[in-house]
Formats: structure tokens, C-alpha cells, sequence
């Protein structure tokens, strides 16, 4: 496979995720960090949205690929990547997974029958709340699952949720902030590790990574976003956001 990008920090793959990991070495990588589309919009399954709230996104091809995805199309998929992380990860090697409340329970069990341990659910604490019919929203989940008995952690002073705002930019959608993804890096990754993303959007897995001395493997179906990652990385494209 010949790589989109690579320097020293970042080698990232233009593909699909499950074709993509399927040619990469058993046990190969320390930690899995990454963010699938939530497809928890409704345009074919109308009756999952919420007064239609969460419609913005699948109404748009362009805006992020396989976020249309139904719940069956989201279970398969999802399950066949956990295969993979669980083939892929060292041992006692750790995966996150980023979902919202509505899938998380879903990704959750993608985990669990391929053979990850799971751990308690993390909450991405959002600081301030956005759009919701009574509670509105203020969290994410982050799914946690290990390859066997987990590697005991770098650091202790760690709760399960965490509290860091949002990033707003069109440059890419969905871009989680790189202070969350510390966070869940400098937790439990190796030093000098590398930290797979196979759903990379905008790269901040890889930024995340090279902050803290870990290299990350990158995965990126939509190519505007591999040449994005490829500018983040070596030219300091996207200011980093978010760090705590
Ligand atoms: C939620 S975004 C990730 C955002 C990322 N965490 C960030 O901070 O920028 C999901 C990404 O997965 C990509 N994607 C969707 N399906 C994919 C697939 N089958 N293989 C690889 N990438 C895929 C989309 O193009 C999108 O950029």
C-alpha cells in the first residue's frame, strides 16, 4: 500500500477503513482512537430523529460519507472495524470509539462480539449545551474496549468524563479537539506507540499523537480530507484547538 502522506509522526492511508486495516500487520499497533460517522440522522430511517433535529447532516452527500448510514448499515460496519482493532492491537491494547447516545449502545455490542473487553462508557463533556427537545445536549460517548486484559495505564488522575469544548470549523465537520484526544492518549497509549485512526476526518487523532511522542496510522476514505490532513501535518495547517 503506498501512503497518501508519511513523515516521521503520521502515515496516513487514502481508502477505505476495512479494506485499508485488512492489509496492515497483526498486533501492529498500540492503541486504536477513532471517530466513525454517528449516523444517527434519519433520511432512511425517518422515525430515529428527533423532530427531524439531527437532519442537517445525512440531507448532504457531501458532507460527511457513510453519516447516512441505517442502523443495520451502522451495526455491520462498525462490527467488521472492532474485528479488525481486535486483530490489529497488541495485547491488553486499547480502543475508543467516539458515538452518540443513540448509537453508543449499538457500538458498544460491535465491540463486545468481536471480542474486545469493554470498559465503562466515557462522556465527552461538552462545557455548554446545544439542540435537545427537553435536556439538550451537552455530551458525547467515547466506547472503550481492550484486547484482552487491559494494559494497565499510563497515568491515574484520569476520570471518565471529560470536559472540553467543541471546535466549530467548515473545514471539516465533525473535527473532535485535540484536548479530549490527549486526554485518551497520554492514558493509556505507549510512549512512541502508534495510535490508529481509521475514520481520521481532519487528522486530530495524528495531532493528538505527535503532542505526546506517539506515532499515528491514519485512515481516510474522502480524499479533500487526506489533503487536509496532509497540510495539518506538515504545515501546521489547523491551529491546535482545544488542548487542556
Ligand atoms: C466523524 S469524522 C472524523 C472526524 C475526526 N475525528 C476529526 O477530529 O477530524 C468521520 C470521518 O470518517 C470518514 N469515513 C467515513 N467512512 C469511512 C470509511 N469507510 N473508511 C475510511 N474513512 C471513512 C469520513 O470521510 C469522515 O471524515
Amino acid at each position: 500500500m503506498t501512503p497518501y502522506f508519511a513523515d516521521e509522526w503520521v502515515t496516513l492511508y487514502h481508502g477505505d477503513a476495512l479494506a485499508v486495516m485488512a492489509n496492515l500487520p497483526e498486533r501492529s499497533v498500540d492503541t486504536v482512537l477513532t471517530d466513525p460517522p454517528y449516523s444517527s440522522g434519519g433520511r432512511r430511517e425517518n422515525s430515529r430523529t428527533v423532530r427531524h433535529s439531527m437532519t442537517r447532516r445525512v440531507a448532504d452527500d457531501d458532507w460527511i460519507r457513510g453519516d447516512a448510514m441505517s442502523t443495520q448499515g451502522y451495526v455491520w460496519f462498525n462490527r467488521l472495524a472492532a474485528l479488525e482493532y481486535r486483530r490489529l492491537l497488541v495485547p491488553g491494547g486499547h480502543a475508543f470509539s467516539f458515538a452518540d447516545w443513540r448509537m453508543a449502545p449499538l457500538l458498544s455490542a460491535a465491540f463486545e462480539t468481536a471480542d474486545l473487553r469493554i470498559h465503562p462508557t466515557i462522556v465527552w463533556d461538552k462545557t455548554y449545551f446545544g439542540m435537545g427537545a427537553i435536556f439538550r445536549n451537552q455530551h458525547e460517548f467515547i466506547v472503550h474496549g481492550s484486547a484482552g486484559n487491559p494494559r494497565p495505564p499510563q497515568r491515574r488522575d484520569v476520570g471518565n468524563v471529560i470536559a472540553c469544548k467543541p471546535i466549530d470549523d467548515d473545514r471539516h465537520p465533525s473535527r473532535k479537539p485535540v484536548g479530549v484526544l490527549d486526554v485518551l492518549i497520554t492514558t493509556v497509549a505507549s510512549p512512541g506507540g502508534a495510535v490508529l485512526d481509521c475514520m481520521a476526518g481532519s487528522g486530530s487523532t495524528a495531532e493528538a499523537a505527535r503532542m505526546s511522542g506517539r506515532t499515528a496510522v491514519l485512515i481516510e476514505a474522502d480524499e479533500r480530507y487526506c489533503e487536509l490532513i496532509a497540510r495539518r501535518m506538515s504545515q501546521g495547517v489547523l491551529a491546535m484547538d482545544g488542548a487542556s
